[in-house]
């Protein structure tokens, strides 16, 4: 396969999507430069097997180096930008989790407001062809108009992790408008499948499934979350980092701003129950369940509307809820035989 000359540079990258969307570059010829500070927020023993995976990717292709480094140092973010001049930059290191987020937010200050905002100066300074970033579907907070569209007005975040994703939007924006920066800002709605988070529903129920422990279903099980299984999400990245230049991008007073938003989900909130059974099934066991009251921060339904990416880039969600669950159950079993 011929390769390209274009530098990726992915932030995350030893995250769950950053690594899976390392795999995808690689795997399509891309040169990938990759950071990640490989933060104890969760097991970082998951974050170097996913490095692994990407390691074996580059052995058959693609060109791979990997800095573990922080988006909150400026000086060292210098270095990598001067040595390798990325065209495109993928910036999806962050401090992840709602719930997390009431507990420490000092940690969502530096790396989703700090080290973003250190993102936005580098992709300046050195003329970045196209910054896509990761913005979430909290920052719809309450809104209860379904689908989500990305035109609502968003300005009740619920969480202080909404805050940060909600300020990365308006940041983008401001460094489009005066510097005429290319940005994709991509909303993803609630990202499960191999290699996934273990501070997420499918990986916590699951391991408490499998254990016999009983699960915390909150809000007494009235919740439901618009799935979107890891490939889509990966796919759905991968064809809007390519979309080059976003030229003639026009706002309402015919300003010249190349800055865009979009939903990225499957588009239809599954009930919380239902995922439970699918789990069930597909590890035969039955979960044992414990209903709770909501938690503070989280929201009762996400479901996204994902016209706007579709006509944008031709996304099209392709993973259905009941084949996703089944693919994730058979890569948990197998990582759970396999840990040492
Ligand atoms: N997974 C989802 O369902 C979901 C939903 C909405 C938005 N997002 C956003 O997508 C992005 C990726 O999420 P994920 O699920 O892969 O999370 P993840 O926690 O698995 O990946 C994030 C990675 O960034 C790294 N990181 C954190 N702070 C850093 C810093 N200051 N410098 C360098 N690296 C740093 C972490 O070590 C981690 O490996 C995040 O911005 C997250 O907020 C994820």
């Amino acid at each position: 396969m011929k390769s390209h000359n274009k530098v990726i540079l992915i932030t995350g990258c030893a995250g769950f999507i950053g690594s899976a969307l390392a795999i995808k570059f690689l795997s399509n010829n891309y040169k990938v430069i990759g950071l990640d500070n490989i933060n104890d927020y969760y097991d970082i023993k998951l974050k170097y097997s996913r490095l692994k995976n990407i390691d074996e990717i580059k052995s058959k292709s693609g060109d791979w180096k990997f800095f573990k480094s922080s988006i909150d140092n400026i000086k060292e973010l210098d270095k990598i930008f001067e040595r390798y001049k990325p065209d495109i930059v993928i910036n999806l290191a962050a401090q992840a989790g709602v719930r997390y987020s009431i507990e420490n937010p000092t940690s969502y200050m530096r790396s989703n407001l700090e080290g973003f905002f250190n993102i936005l100066e580098m992709c300046k300074v050195y003329d970045v062809e196209h910054l896509v970033y990761a913005s979430s579907s909290s920052v719809y907070g309450e809104k209860k108009d379904f689908p989500f569209n990305e035109e609502n007005i968003l300005n009740k975040p619920l969480s202080f992790y909404a805050a940060t994703k909600i300020s990365n939007e308006m940041m983008a924006y401001s460094y489009s408008n005066i510097y005429k920066l290319p940005i994709t800002g991509l909303r993803y709605f609630t990202v499960y499948g191999p290699w996934g988070r273990p501070d997420m529903a499918p990986m916590i129920f699951s391991k408490n499934i499998i254990s016999k422990k009983p699960i915390p279903i909150f809000n007494f099980g009235k919740m439901s979350r618009d799935f979107t299984f890891i490939n889509d999400i990966v796919d759905g990245t991968f064809l809007c980092a390519l979309k080059s230049p976003l030229s003639n991008l026009k706002d309402s007073n015919n300003n010249f701003v190349p800055n865009k938003i979009f939903n990225i989900g499957y588009g239809r909130p599954v009930d919380l129950n239902y995922f439970i059974e699918l789990l069930e099934d597909a590890f035969s066991i039955k979960a044992i369940k414990e209903y709770q009251p909501i938690k503070p921060g989280d929201v009762e339904k996400t479901f996204a509307d994902t016209t706007n990416l579709e006509k944008w880039v031709g996304y099209k969600p392709k993973v259905s809820i009941d084949n996703g669950v089944y693919l994730f159950a058979k890569w948990y079993k197998k990582y759970l035989k396999d840990l040492p």
